[in-house]
């Protein structure tokens, strides 16, 4: 998750934008960068790595006048983390920076260079500025070109836009990416030739914490806002370009919590960011009815016929999962390793596999390990990560990013989740390169792949019928989470979740291994966390959830079909899809820990003996 910070007015603008940066570290980043206006003369400076970076090259820069300035960090998505891919990107004469995905850049970008215009990044934000320069050529005034601009651009943006042409003006734009602006009540210059004055700084973030102890009234941008600030004013239009006015409220003034935006745990907000975040992870990817992934080279699967993944804990559930997807749709031959059991058992390697490492830091030792391997045997690598300067992402010949931003929570939730979207996405794009589906279908289920952000959408009814569950199940000798097919696989995440963040022993089983030894332990104090989808294998389920019913083990079913003979039943919605509904019991499962966690008053975020990257055998 990138992070935006803006300034305007007569204080320290280095200091302002520095410090909001540093209040926005907590999202992650990989760079960062300012530009400062002051004079109608521009310094920049962009540096790779931590903000101390950034501080060292500003250091003899001084700002003491009247300026504009806007700064970011940056978690790389389009583009390796370099200074060149660094933001703010400049244009000839005026600085942008953006969070989000432009989808339509390379579009944009095309034409831009067709004009003759030279681009520095491999960035998508750089065509923001490009395209607002060409626009100005044309326009009456810098906001009809920056008005213009906005509305060419397709996908997710916050965008802060400085120029020499109105040196003393701030442009805004807000669409899928968060942000906000402040100002200073207290210093509020009120006169009746200003209309809408509103105090002379305004100050700019993505989210509240870098505007803490500066603001006393914030204004969120609502999707489809832009405009400009200047020292007078604040001008904001709707998405139709009608002008509207700022709707203030206080800034809260606790720091952490800004950072935990309201939520009680970083944990409790992955989960709820997961809408958003696969959102990202789809944007530029789902086509109208096929998958683009601009990231690798179709190539890289020629020679191939089988697939191979290996990871550890929730990764490894989620290339679980894949492997379903994978033989299922793309009929590919696939299996799947634990790699700290892959590196020690001398496996057969063939170069006609695909080796797949996935890992959401992109450090962990043993998977680390296995993906040296494969590389060492002459086999074909790519990496699933969520960190784009990551040791993996270095070795790997190549990477998908699942852009799920900072995961601060140990026990990981959106980051299962985007490497799962983007291993259903993965499946279909090899469907239709091995044609192993027909294209109705792959475009039936792309179609499916839009639906995942609004499947995983916490509702208010679900959270608060888990969080009152959750009270009868803080004890017992034990749960068993059970699914069949790729069902399995969340349920051994399901139980991981437990196990990381409540200490309570679970284990995930395939619903069908029951009656093989494990439903010996059934009885009232064994609590079985069944998933009944109704799209698979729904009756197979149903019968193996009823012989643990029969022997009094105490049942928890989450389905969209009434179960009659559980103890506890968490009806989710009826969807199109069995993948739907993966997408939806997969939140119930992490709020179902979470809610038993908080109860029994662990540390959510930092449970104890575990590490959010385990980079040591
Ligand atoms: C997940 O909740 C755990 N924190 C842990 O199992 C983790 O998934 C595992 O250590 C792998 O980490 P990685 O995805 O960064 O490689």
């Amino acid at each position: 998750m990138c992070g935006i910070v803006g300034y305007l007015g007569k204080k320290n603008t280095k200091e302002i934008l520095l410090d909001g940066l540093k209040e926005l570290e907590y999202r992650g980043y990989d760079s960062a960068g300012i530009a400062v206006l002051q004079d109608n003369q521009f310094d920049s400076f962009k540096a790779v790595g931590k903000l101390v970076n950034l501080e060292e090259k500003t250091k003899d820069f001084v700002t003491e006048n009247f300026a504009v300035g806007i700064g970011h960090t940056r978690w790389a998505t389009h583009g390796k983390p370099t200074e060149l891919n660094a933001h703010p990107h400049l244009g000839d004469s005026s600085y942008v920076v953006h969070n989000g995905i432009i989808e339509n850049y390379a579009t944009l970008k095309k034409e831009l260079m067709d004009d003759g215009v030279r681009f520095l990044s491999q960035t998508d934000t750089e065509v923001i500025v490009h395209q607002f320069e060409k626009n100005l050529k044309s326009a009456e005034n810098a906001f009809e070109a920056f008005a213009k601009t906005i509305h060419e651009l397709k996908g997710a943006y916050a965008i802060l836009l400085v120029t020499k042409s109105e040196d003393k003006t701030i442009f805004f734009a807000k669409h899928g990416s968060p942000m906000l602006v402040g100002i200073n009540g207290e210093n509020k210059v009120s006169s009746p030739e200003r209309e809408g004055s509103l105090g002379y700084e305004k100050y700019f973030a993505s989210s509240d914490a870098p505007l803490i102890g500066h603001c006393s009234d914030v204004n969120y941008f609502e999707d489809g806002d832009y405009g400009y600030v200047t020292a007078d004013e604040l001008a904001i239009f709707s998405k139709n370009g009608d002008k509207k006015k700022p709707n203030f409220s206080k800034l809260s003034t606790n720091k952490l919590s800004a950072q935990k935006d309201g939520y009680r745990f970083f944990m409790e907000k992955e989960i709820y960011e997961q809408s958003t975040v696969i959102a990202d992870t789809l944007m530029g990817r789902v086509g109208d009815d096929e998958i683009l992934f601009d990231e690798i080279d179709s190539s890289l699967f020629d020679g191939i016929h089988e697939i191979k993944l290996s990871a550890c804990g929730t990764s490894y559930h989620s290339a679980l999962s894949a492997s379903y997807l994978f033989e299922r749709y793309s009929k590919i031959k696939t299996s799947v390793e634990v790699a700290s059991e892959f590196r020690y058992r001398s496996p057969v390697m063939t170069k006609d596999t695909l080796f797949v490492v996935i890992s959401q830091s992109g450090e962990t030792a043993d998977t680390l390990e296995t993906l040296k391997m494969a590389k060492e045997a002459g086999l074909k690598t790519l990496v699933i990560c969520n960190v784009d300067n990551s040791s993996m992402v270095r070795l790997a010949d190549a990477t998908i990013l699942t852009r799920a931003g900072i995961e601060k929570g140990v026990a990981s939730t959106k980051a299962f989740a985007t490497q799962v979207a983007v291993f259903w996405m993965m499946s279909l794009y090899l469907a239709k390169l091995r044609n192993s589906l027909e294209a109705n279908e792959i475009a039936r289920q792309v179609s499916l792949l839009r639906e995942i952000p609004t499947s995983v959408k916490v509702t208010d009814a679900m959270h608060e019928k888990i969080k009152r569950l959750s009270k009868r199940y803080l004890h017992g000798h034990g749960f068993f989470f059970i699914g069949r097919d790729i069902f399995y696989p969340l349920a051994l995440e399901g139980a991981l979740k437990l196990k990381e963040i409540s200490y309570l022993h679970a284990e995930g089983y395939p619903s069908g291994e029951m009656k093989h030894g494990p439903i010996a332990l059934a009885d009232p104090e064994l609590f079985t966390i069944a998933l009944l989808p109704q799209h698979l294998l729904y009756e197979k389920a149903k019968s193996n959830v009823e012989e643990l019913s029969a022997r009094d083990s105490t049942i928890c079913a989450i389905s969209p079909i009434e179960f009659d003979k559980a103890d506890d039943f968490i009806q989710t919605t009826v969807c199109k899809d069995y993948m739907l509904e993966f997408f939806e019991m997969m939140v119930v499962v992490q709020l179902f820990s979470l809610e038993i966690s908080v109860r029994l008053g662990n540390d959510v975020d930092m449970p104890r003996n575990l590490a959010k990257s385990v980079t040591v055998e």
